[in-house]
């Protein structure tokens, strides 16, 4: 019996992206490598149509963090100011990245759970000073789609750039990378798009990397990555068993249908397991339709320790993800990524129902 991981990244992985990983020995400075390295960087600017000309997708060795942290610390120029809106553990994140980096900083925060809060942040806006608004899409701590749209309108009115977190969200969601004012998106291989834990990267408008006269960061500094990579090669080791892998799952992601395909598959997903759970007296944290298509949280029922849901679960071949903070004692998350059929849901929605039922 397979395990099934329902947390959010790393994925299950498909046969097909499995047998990737045993590609041959390859040495970063080799055509061969920097040939995947060309094409992983077009397939990724393909997921969201993105122009080469605009837009530069920079790919990094490193987790999903190591590209917030790039992102936050390249596009930010020195004498630029930071508006980091926060309604859980990533955004808070994305302001200690910020602090780290010495970057003028303030935020607007929100419970987690919570909507972000618009009106805090066209206070602030209106205050005036503002460069950047750093948000995260998908707020994983919760499944929260963050509603990007209003936000966005208030940044064009107050000419405010956004640095978008889209780790969880970046190959399922909707990006809207013309209508709102996006300098910068970070994500990872191993979440909606289905690749390994290893690769991380930034889709950057072009014209946003070059504010930075002095690097804040050696390793991550996007402008460097850009130069590099645009002149076909590499500032240090990549992880090139983990580029394969990535490789073979945007081959996939593509033949699929892409980010719409895949966010229609994982709503389906989620949906059956949503209505199934309901049936069992299990309530949702969030009201419908506010939740990702990635990700949901799920109250824990009066009685059951997270600890005793994951053994079961785990027991029966599938592994759920606890809450964060505060909310550890509170609820269990369920993602729908990775290489799941419909024989592993109807197997998790006969475990759920021998549990809980
Ligand atoms: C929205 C979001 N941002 C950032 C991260 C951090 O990613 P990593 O754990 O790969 O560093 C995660 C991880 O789940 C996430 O969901």
């Amino acid at each position: 019996m397979r395990t099934i991981l329902l947390n959010p990244g790393p994925v299950t992985l498909s046969a097909r992206v499995r047998a990737a990983l045993t590609g041959p020995d390859l040495c970063h400075r080799e055509v061969e490598f920097l040939d995947l390295q060309d094409r992983l960087r077009r397939k990724l600017r393909e997921v969201y149509a993105r122009d080469d000309t605009t837009w530069g997708a920079v790919l990094l060795t490193g987790s999903g963090t190591a590209a917030v942290e790039a992102m936050v610390a390249s596009c930010v120029p020195r004498d630029g100011r930071l508006l980091v809106v926060e309604n859980g553990v990533y955004g808070e994140r994305m302001r200690r990245i910020a602090a780290a980096h010495g970057i003028d900083c303030a935020s607007v925060q929100a419970a987690w759970g919570e909507a972000i809060d618009l009106a805090g942040v066209r206070a602030a806006l209106g205050t005036g000073g503002y460069s950047h608004v750093a948000v995260v899409h998908h707020e994983t701590t919760t499944g929260r789609l963050n509603d990007l749209a209003p936000l966005a309108d208030a940044c064009r009115e107050h000419g405010a750039r956004l640095l978008l977190d889209t780790v969880s969200s970046f190959g399922a969601e909707a990006i809207d990378f013309d209508a709102w004012p996006i300098d910068a998106c970070a994500a990872t291989a191993n979440k909606c798009l289905h690749g390994v834990p290893g690769t991380a990267f930034v889709i950057a408008r072009r014209a946003a990397l070059a504010a930075l006269e002095q690097p804040r960061t050696v390793y991550l500094d996007l402008a460097e990555y850009l130069a590099r990579q645009d002149g076909r090669g590499t500032p240090f080791t990549q992880s090139v068993q983990t580029f394969y892998a990535l490789d073979a799952a945007l081959d996939e992601f593509f033949e699929a249908g892409g980010w719409r395909a895949r966010q229609a598959l994982f709503r389906q997903r989620m949906a059956a397991i949503r209505a199934h759970l309901e049936r069992l007296g299990v309530r949702p944290l969030l009201p419908a339709g506010e939740s990702s298509c990635v990700l949901e949280a799920y109250e824990l029922p009066a009685g059951r320790t997270y600890a005793e849901l994951h053994a079961a679960l785990k027991a029966r071949g599938f592994v759920i993800y606890a809450g964060q903070g505060a909310l550890s004692e509170r609820v269990f998350r369920i993602s729908a990524m990775g290489d799941i059929g419909a024989d592993d849901l109807e197997r998790l929605l006969a475990a759920c129902g021998e549990i809980l039922g």
